[in-house]
């Protein structure tokens, strides 16, 4: 269908995070796959689609693996496309990435009370990489009208910096987190410029309606956007911008399922692994260890829930696995020695000298590794305080191939607004959490499958390939009407 729809059409994705980095471990180099939702969604398609996929080079040994181009092929062991790596100082990382990305647009776009950071000296850097970035898209594209894929809070300012290079390209752009509201946006510094920016798009998706239509307000008020509500487009001067709403999924089925040996095998190795007797429950957490994703609020529910249900110490034990991001800013860096201790102090409140009720790892773990995690699992926690979508959620779904293990999950998360069968909770509401980590423990088979049949179904259907194929047949619709009035105009 996509093959029809865009015939011989150029793909290039570009995003700051790279969907493969290679690391130095001792004399040899590794091959990592970050931890990263856009990541999770945005490689399959490429796999499928094939393509060039433009990145920062971020690992230690990146540049020791490309050709003299900066590419690479990926996936290193099958490739079907091209990674094409952009290398940036730690003054360019310090100001674009970790000061205006990171401390700037993620705290203002996610509701969770950690107040934004605005330097002039970062939004000056972000302007420079965000060129820099346009300049390797310019560079990469063979042909003159290239459908370009741009992702995320990173690249803002891109899709008109591309709109002003490659005029018939058709542009894309997914912002893979929250859109807030006009009243919050309107406390970033340069609000209409980031706007102007964004709306070079051809096209721009958010995971939810309620993004869009924030999107829509902001643009209306701060860059005087004139707004045509029936096709839900926005138009600055004479550009005009599609803005839809396309929630993001995963493969399916994912990679990460492959090879993976039957449920009661990873059952089995799990709790070998972490020393637990076969019968013992397991609710399990997995996360970058970042604010936004309420590990406190689920780590201190799980505490409730053990001194109101005194019966199940001793029979359940709690795996938070949590892989350290974004270590170069201080509330991050703070979080690692937070969390331990509050899980030395929960532990030390329930534990004895063969039982501690919750098992922390901090480390990055692989898809494989992941993916055992979940299966072994009899449930898993998702307490994001504010989350665009998040795609632990649905990778837990596509885990469950035995339609069994319950998904609690919070009401803030896009992923709720799709998974209506997971327990859904607030996780500022401790007992509330706690009572539905008794109910997942309690929940009899048939409701577990039902719920389970009913999700799985769901992200099946609604998978990665569907998304893409919804984005791509928009861009097909605009490239055709595009060429009807580039004929019109050839002409008169
Ligand atoms: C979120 C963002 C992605 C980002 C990921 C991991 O999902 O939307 O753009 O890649 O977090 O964060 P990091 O800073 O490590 O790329």
């Amino acid at each position: 269908m996509l093959a029809s729809a865009l015939p011989g059409a150029e793909i290039i994705v570009v995003s700051n995070r790279q969907p493969y980095v290679h690391k130095r471990r001792g004399g040899s180099i590794i091959l990592q796959r970050p931890a990263s939702g856009l990541v999770a969604a945005i490689e399959p398609v490429m796999r499928a689609c094939g393509g060039t996929w433009i990145a920062h080079g971020s690992g230690n040994a990146d540049h020791d693996v490309v050709d003299d181009a900066d590419r690479i092929e990926v996936p290193p062991a099958a490739p079907t496309y091209s990674l094409r790596r952009v290398w940036l100082s730690q003054e360019e990382q310090d100001g674009y990435y970790y000061g205006l990305a990171n401390e700037g647009l993620w705290p203002l776009c996610h509701i969770v009370f950690v107040r934004p950071t605005f330097r002039d000296s970062d939004w000056k850097q972000y302007r420079a990489v965000n060129a820099r970035f346009a300049a390797a898209v310019v560079q990469e594209a063979k042909s003159k009208d290239p459908i370009i894929l741009v992702q995320d809070y990173h690249l803002a300012l891109l899709p008109q910096m591309l709109r002003d290079r490659l005029p018939d390209a058709t542009i894309i752009t997914f912002w893979h987190i929250p859109w807030p509201s006009p009243d919050t946006f309107g406390l970033f510094p340069w609000r209409a410029e980031l706007l102007r920016g964004l709306l070079g798009s051809s096209v721009i998706g958010f995971h939810t309606q309620s993004y869009c239509n924030n999107f829509v307000a902001a643009a209306g008020k701060f860059a005087e956007g004139r707004i045509d509500r029936e096709r839900a487009s926005v138009a600055v001067a004479d550009g005009q911008t599609l803005v839809r709403a396309y929630p993001i999924s995963i493969g399916w089925p994912p990679a990460g399922l492959a090879g993976q040996p039957p449920i009661a095998n990873c059952r089995a190795s799990v709790r070998a692994r972490l020393g637990l007797r076969p019968a013992m429950r397991l609710g399990i957490g997995i996360e970058r260890l970042d604010y936004t994703k309420g590990i406190f609020d689920c780590l201190r529910a799980v505490e409730k829930f053990l001194s109101q249900n005194p019966e199940w110490l001793g029979r359940v034990v709690f795996l938070q696995v949590a892989a350290s991001t974004r270590k170069q800013i201080a509330i991050y860096r703070n979080l690692e020695q937070e969390l331990l201790d509050v899980v030395r102090e929960i532990n030390g409140r329930f534990g004895t000298a063969n039982y501690q009720p919750i098992r922390l790892v901090v480390r990055h773990c692989e898809p494989d590794e992941v993916f055992e995690f979940m299966r072994a699992a009899d449930f898993c926690m998702v307490s994001s305080l504010h989350d665009g979508m998040n795609l632990v959620a649905k990778e837990f779904v596509a885990a469950r191939d035995d339609e069994l293990g319950v998904l609690i999950l919070s009401e803030f998360t896009g992923a709720a607004e799709e998974l209506s069968d997971a327990l859904i909770v607030n996780p500022y509401h401790e007992r509330a959490v706690a009572d539905a980590v008794n109910r997942a423990l309690l929940m009899p088979e048939p409701e577990q499958r039902e719920r389970m049949q009913r999700m799985r179904a769901l992200v099946r259907s609604r998978n990665i390939y569907r998304w893409a194929g919804q984005v791509l047949l928009d861009a097909a619709e605009l490239r055709d009407r595009q060429g009807i009035r580039s004929a019109d105009f050839a002409r008169n």
